[in-house]
């Protein structure tokens, strides 16, 4: 980013009139009503501290009235007056919740990411908030992994590309807007790579597994000016992100010239000690401090033990100050010197009418049509009776993970109630289960099934070992497909949920995920086809958990398994269950069907030199909706490059482009690939891309399955 003269003149002048304390200050986050980990609420410290001038920030505390409060003693009684910093976890809504981020990951669309963090921010900004410790960015491979419902799923340039859009939803151009909050990018870096898909367990990655798979988002978020970074929970090759000079200062602040705050995760400097990294809480700042952290959140051990660190000369006085400047750009970025207050009379005070529709419009792009036989869906508004079935059907735990303070204000619709609204004439029974459900199925003309996991086994510390559908409701899928009515099952979870024991007795599948607050309009929006579903699986379904890590992009082994030969001995495959996912990366369904054709390629030839000299291959994809509705198609294109220096992914997505199609309508797609789609990272901790020569396929398609390709040459 840019750096203003003005306010980098005045941080000098700041920062000269600083005591050592004051500085250590600045760089000290403390929680208000805590209640993400141990450690509690700390509002008698936070006032106290605000007051004597030794605290840079506050998290967890919303509301204009509140916020302006605690400020006025920062601002007013403390010597040099320096305003506070308001976080708050707002990852996909404040009162207007929309989709969980692995849904809008699912929408392939980066606009409604886009809409989601300009809502929040409005929401968030109008109440006090200047910054939300949001995108969340780490890829991952481990549907156990419950953090993997804030994610965007498997893949790093999908991943990318919508940390980059929601980066800018949420800061605009200028963060002083007050309807604007500074983002942060977070878990820097790998978490998502957490063995056994365990929240917190080890991590341990290959350079260049890195920086191909889990660092291009940060990067991307960091050149969309993201203002903040969050320091990951787990190791990296033993050593946690909390500690890491390579990661914090070298890519991070070295590489990436990233000017902003990098703050520690909840507890996250304590909890050097407990990896067993650090001596003690001295020892845990020294090491987080030296290795490039300006911010520490929940625990206090910089502000405790800095004075003495600086004293003995664990670290020099320029560190503090680069930290402190770092905390005061954010400051007056964010115009907090010279508007530290909300206006109170403007604070929002729940979701509107346009939140809500943004919302609905949302949830209902973000919903992948897994599978639909006969076709069931959509059900025709003038169906007489339905069936409303299932533990989901009449609930409203529909929010999901980190969904902000508007969950407990404003419940989300039920899908009865979205039901009955779409069908205002239709005799709708609903029954959660059992025989009650079974007789109302029979009665019916149709029936809608809606099963899943509830909200509070996705998100943060809550990875399951088992990702199937919890008890009892396999069965009652088999009891409805028993009474021989024409059914649709909804899924509603925060994961990919493995769905063997009961896809083959569901004729059609509709994978909802946690939509939000609009919930049960969206999703009867998409049953009775007002909306056309065309979202898209932004992660592999697996046949099983014992398949797991299964994802797309991944390496050919010397003995790769042939789907021609399930049968072939001595090949990567399991003797138990069948080769490769259930639905593949990028798969999903529309009410209408689309034909896509053949990639072409400008030029079959491109030579690297010029590529790094930033030319591009453009390649063109033909679309044609050759079914009877209008509706949404992803075209997605993957490139392999056959044989490399590091052995590449089978496939790799390098373009995505979602477009609305009438019957018999066309379009033409357009990407360009360049060196960064054709390249890859080496080992080299120093990074180092490369471009190789020889022979790359680039695919076209539907899904990652996609096999229509052509065949580009890359000449030195
Ligand atoms: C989570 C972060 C979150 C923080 C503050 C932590 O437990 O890992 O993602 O931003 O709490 O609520």
């Amino acid at each position: 980013m840019q750096h203003d003269r003005t306010s980098e003149g005045r941080i000098d002048a700041l920062l000269a009139r600083m005591t050592v304390e004051e500085k250590l200050g600045q760089l000290q986050q403390l929680a208000w009503n805590g209640d993400t980990g141990p450690g509690g609420g700390q509002n008698h410290l936070a006032e106290a501290a605000a007051r004597k001038g030794v605290l840079g920030s506050v998290l967890n505390l919303h509301g204009a009235a509140h916020t302006n409060a605690l400020q006025r003693i920062a601002v007013e009684e403390s010597r040099l007056g320096v305003p506070l910093l308001f976080g708050f976890d707002v990852v996909h809504g404040f009162w207007t919740t929309f989709p969980i981020p692995l849904a809008q990951a699912a929408a392939f669309d980066p606009s409604v990411a886009v809409r989601d963090a300009e809502v929040s921010a409005a929401e968030a900004r109008s109440n006090g908030v200047h910054w939300t410790f949001s995108p969340m960015m780490d890829v991952t491979h481990e549907p156990r992994w419950g953090r993997i419902a804030e994610s965007s799923g498997e893949d790093p340039y999908l991943t990318a590309v919508l940390a980059a859009a929601k980066v800018r939803g949420y800061q605009g151009e200028d963060l002083a807007d007050p309807r604007r909050v500074a983002a942060c990018a977070k878990h820097f870096a790998g978490y998502g790579a957490v063995e056994g898909g365990r929240d917190y367990n080890t991590v341990d990655l290959s350079e260049q597994r890195l920086r191909n798979l889990h660092l291009p988002p940060f990067r991307a978020a960091v050149d969309a000016g993201a203002a903040s970074v969050m320091a990951a929970f787990t190791t990296v090759g033993g050593v946690p992100a909390h500690a890491h000079p390579h990661l914090l200062t070298d890519v991070l602040k070295g590489e990436w010239g990233f000017d902003g705050v990098v703050v520690s995760d909840w507890g996250g400097v304590h909890e050097l000690t407990v990896h067993g990294l650090a001596e003690d809480a001295a020892d845990a700042a020294r090491i987080a401090f030296g290795a490039g952290l300006d911010m520490e959140m929940a625990s206090t051990h910089l502000a405790d033990h800095g004075r003495e660190l600086l004293d003995r000369g664990e670290f020099g006085a320029a560190r503090l100050d680069d930290a402190v400047r770092r905390v005061l750009r954010l400051k007056f970025r964010l115009g907090l010197f010279e508007r530290p207050y909300a206006d109170e009379a403007a604070a929002l005070g729940g979701p509107t009418p346009e939140s809500r529709a943004a919302a609905r419009r949302a949830a209902a792009r973000c919903m992948v049509l897994l599978k639909n036989d006969g076709p069931v869906l959509p059900l025709a508004a003038t169906v007489r009776s339905l069936a409303v079935l299932g533990p989901f059907a009449d609930s409203a735990d529909l929010h999901g993970t980190w969904s902000g303070p508007g969950e407990a204000r404003f419940p989300a619709v039920t899908v009865l109630d979205g039901i009955r609204a779409a069908a205002p004439d239709a005799e709708v029974r609903h029954a959660a289960g059992g025989a009650e459900a079974v007789a109302a199925a029979r009665a019916a003309d149709a029936v809608v099934l809606v099963v899943g996991e509830p909200t509070a086994v996705s998100g943060e510390a809550s990875s399951r070992a088992d990702i199937g559908l919890p008890p009892g409701q396999e069965e009652l899928i088999h009891a409805v497909a028993a009474t021989g009515t024409h059914f649709a099952v909804v899924l509603v979870s925060g994961r990919p949920l493995t769905v063997e024991g009961w896809i083959d007795a569901a004729p059609a599948v509709l994978a909802a995920w946690h939509p939000g607050i609009e919930a049960g309009y969206a999703i009867a929006d998409v049953l009775f086809g007002s909306v056309n579903p065309g979202g898209k699986l932004p992660v592999t379904l697996p046949r099983s958990v014992g398949q797991l890590p299964l994802y797309y992009n991944h390496e050919n082994t010397g003995r790769p398994a042939d789907p021609d030969r399930p049968d072939a001995p001595f090949v990567s495959s399991y003797l138990d269950t069948a080769h490769g996912p259930r639905f593949p990366f990028g798969h999903g369904l529309s009410y209408t069907e689309f034909e896509i054709g053949e990639p072409r390629l400008a030029a079959g030839t491109a030579s690297v030199a010029e590529l790094r000299a930033g030319a591009h291959v453009e390649v063109t994809v033909d679309v044609r909706n050759t079914g009877p509705r209008t509706g949404d198609e992803v075209v997605q294109l993957y490139v392999h490059d056959r044989a490399a220096s590091i052995v590449q992914p089978v496939r790799r997505l390098r373009g995505f482009r979602r477009v609305t199609l009438a019957p018999n309508e066309s379009a033409e797609v357009r990407f360009r690939l360049g060196a960064d789609d054709l390249g890859f990272w080496t080992h080299d901790p120093a990074g180092r891309h490369t471009v190789e020569p020889g022979a790359i396929d680039v695919y076209a398609g539907g899904s990652s399955a996609a096999r229509a390709h052509r065949t580009l040459t890359l000449t030195r």
